[in-house]
């Protein structure tokens, strides 16, 4: 077994180098060892606890967890038994990032898992890692949520991954204020899930969402940076915002917060930032500061498996 503590994260391959750099920032005594494929590893500063490890939020990484060994697969096979025992884990998850497939163990339980990772033709790792309801799993295709054929956009898969990642607590017939619905991916999840929506777009919605959801949709053809509170006045109040227009993340959350703090029953927000529109590492502090400053208590963020030039923010009052 390994004397020296190592962390091993799994990622997506298009987002190592944001990734690394947010490491480099936010823990500066981790050392980079290796990184292929989307798996990478750290040599730690001491030892970790497997909650301690998963409280650790990194943006850029889909889980994370302790690095038994590495090796061959029959070598890593025979370390499995022992490791079960030593952790007593629930379950064991095989990722195959050479073929991009994997096979899933139960992902219900709360509580420690078992990770075996092909990470070269030849070679594979074995870890351990906190598990809990919402962490993204091995899958097989582009988004682990399953394709909706009349849904206009992608944007569908990244709201669907948004909430099995954040499970936000909505409530029935909740009201969504989509900021940049257009041509309407995330409006259509919404509306299929019972949640009412109104959307803000310069740009006019697909006929789809208008078609399988005559009701539970207004739209607003309007650019959002004049969007006030006396043109939702009469419109049922806003629970939620989702904002996922292709513009600098801190400025949009300064006004999207304005926003909110006058809307009495919204409770929180969930907001793509987009890495290619003037990111910089030092910006995730920023939007964390910007959003506890306004009394959001919790901040979350992830990427999600079908977009790799963006993550997600998410903040809430609830507790
Ligand atoms: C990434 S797309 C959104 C995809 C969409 N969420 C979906 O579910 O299909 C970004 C959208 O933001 C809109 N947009 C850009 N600037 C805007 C602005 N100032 N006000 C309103 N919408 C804007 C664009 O027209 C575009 O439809």
């Amino acid at each position: 077994m390994k004397r020296e503590p190592e962390l091993y994260l799994i990622s997506l391959i298009h987002i190592l180098g944001q990734l690394k750099e947010e490491v480099q920032t936010y823990y500066p005594n981790w050392n980079f060892n290796q990184g292929a494929r989307g798996f990478v590893t750290y040599r730690l500063d001491r030892e970790y606890g497997l909650q301690e490890i998963y409280e650790k939020t990194i943006t850029f990484s889909l889980v994370k967890g302790i690095l038994i060994e590495k090796g061959e697969k029959s070598y890593i096979e025979s370390l499995i038994p022992e490791t079960q025992k030593k952790y007593n884990t629930h379950t064991i998850h095989r990722w195959d990032l050479v073929e991009e497939t994997g096979e899933m163990g139960d992902r219900k339980t709360r509580g420690p898992v078992i990770d075996v990772i092909r990470i070269d033709s030849e070679s594979y790792a074995l870890g351990v890692r906190q598990q809990v309801r919402g962490d993204f799993a091995p899958y097989t295709g582009l988004s682990p949520i399953p394709r909706e054929e009349r849904a206009p956009s992608l944007a569908y898969h990244k709201i669907g991954e948004a909430f099995k990642r954040f499970r936000p607590l909505v409530g029935h017939e909740e009201v969504f204020l989509d900021i940049g619905c257009s041509p309407g991916g995330s409006a259509y999840f919404l509306l299929k899930n019972g949640f009412r929506v109104i959307g803000v777009d310069t740009e006019p919605l697909s006929e789809e969402v208008k078609e399988d959801f005559p009701e539970g949709f207004l739209f607003l053809n309007t650019n959002y940076t004049n969007l006030k509170t006396k043109h939702l006045r009469g419109l049922p109040p806003v629970n939620w915002i989702v904002f996922d227009v292709d513009t600098a993340s801190k400025a949009a959350l300064a006004s999207l917060l304005k926003l909110m703090n006058k809307l009495d029953e919204c409770v929180g927000l969930i907001m793509t930032v987009k890495l290619e529109l003037g990111f910089n590492i030092h910006d995730i502090r920023e939007l964390e500061e910007m959003a506890k400053d306004n009394g959001y208590s919790e901040i979350r963020k992830s990427i999600l498996p079908s977009h790799d030039k963006e993550f997600c923010l998410f903040i809430t009052k609830a507790d």
